[in-house]
């Protein structure tokens, strides 16, 4: 069944703004990594979804297909960011089925809750490799693409055609500390400083590569095992946050679209936090 629009991409975008352009998501059949792709779809882009579970991924394909008709949204289920090799022969096809790639969203993430008692080497290391080697693996697999699609859209500053950009999905955790997700702060670390080196480094040819960051989104895999703690049980879940409620996916696709479109064509190497100012409240989740 196809989602309306207004729940997932604000009224302010203008259809076409990605006309035959192509995003590469991972972790593209999660819940906020979906609404991303969903909202470029929508714009104009086709897309390639990569995932673990091959039915759920596909699945989601299909859904965000939805967003607009006549739109080439391609499911690769099977692939794990710790092994480049998976990555790079989904990139193989997602070029060869849809031309090229325009725009990266590395957004696959592993996560529980665990003190640091609780982990062992092998679980620390797990998230590690997911999130962070996992990011630097989809950059890796993508950046020939990425260098073909900005020199094909150079970054003039008035070009109304964008290309050669990178998003990585990141956490709030390691600004602060956080209780029961060190290895997570830890993993998220290391993504923001690869997407700001990768700013600097690849800048110089067209490509922008930044961070988005999302707090507490309503419907999400990560409020789900992070939000039903304490702070749920007592009520005071969202009283941390200063703007009284969570996030939606909405404000993440719109995050997403901005970066990618030429209103964020001098943003790089950037974080931007949409959180409704939650990480500067002190308190765990
Ligand atoms: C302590 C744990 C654990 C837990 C697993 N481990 N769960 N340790 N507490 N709750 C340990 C295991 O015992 C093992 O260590 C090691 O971690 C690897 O576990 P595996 O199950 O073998 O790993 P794997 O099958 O690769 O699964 C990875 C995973 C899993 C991260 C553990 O949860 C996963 O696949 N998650 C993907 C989906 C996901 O997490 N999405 C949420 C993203 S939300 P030993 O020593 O026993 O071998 C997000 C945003 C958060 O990231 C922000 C919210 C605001």
């Amino acid at each position: 069944m196809a989602i309306p629009r207004s729940e997932y991409l604000s009224a302010v975008w203008r259809d076409g703004i990605f006309d035959n352009k192509v995003v590469f998501c991972t972790g593209g059949a999660g819940t906020i990594c979906s609404a991303q792709v969903r909202a470029l779809v929508h714009l104009g882009a086709n897309a390639c979804i990569i995932g673990r579970n091959v039915e759920k991924t596909e699945t989601m394909a299909k859904s965000i297909a939805t967003a607009r008709p006549g739109a080439k949204v391609i499911g690769i289920g099977a692939v794990d960011v710790r092994k480049i090799e998976s990555l790079e022969a989904a990139v193989e096809r997602c070029v060869k089925e849809l031309g090229g790639i325009d725009y990266v969203i590395a957004g696959a993430a592993g996560n529980f809750i665990s003190p640091i008692s609780g982990l062992s080497a092998n679980a620390f290391k797990t998230v590690l490799d997911i999130d962070t080697i996992g990011s630097f693996n989809t950059l890796k697999a993508t950046l020939p693409q990425l260098i073909i699609s900005a020199a094909k859209n150079p970054n003039t500053g008035t070009n109304p055609s964008t290309g050669g950009r990178i998003i990585f999905v990141s956490a709030t955790f390691h600004f602060t500390g956080m209780p029961l997700q060190a290895h997570v702060a830890v993993a998220k670390a290391g993504v923001d400083a690869l997407s700001a080196t990768t700013a600097i480094e690849y800048g110089p040819r067209g490509i922008t590569s930044n961070v988005i960051t999302p707090g507490p989104i309503m419907g999400t895999e990560g409020m789900a095992r992070l939000g039903s703690r304490e702070a749920e049980k007592t009520g005071t879940a969202f009283k941390k946050v200063p703007l009284q409620r969570y996030g939606t996916v909405k404000e993440i696709a719109d995050g997403t679209v901005y970066l990618f479109s030429d209103a964020g064509n001098f943003v790089n190497g950037e974080v931007l936090v949409i959180d409704g100012g939650d990480w500067r409240t002190p308190g765990s989740p």
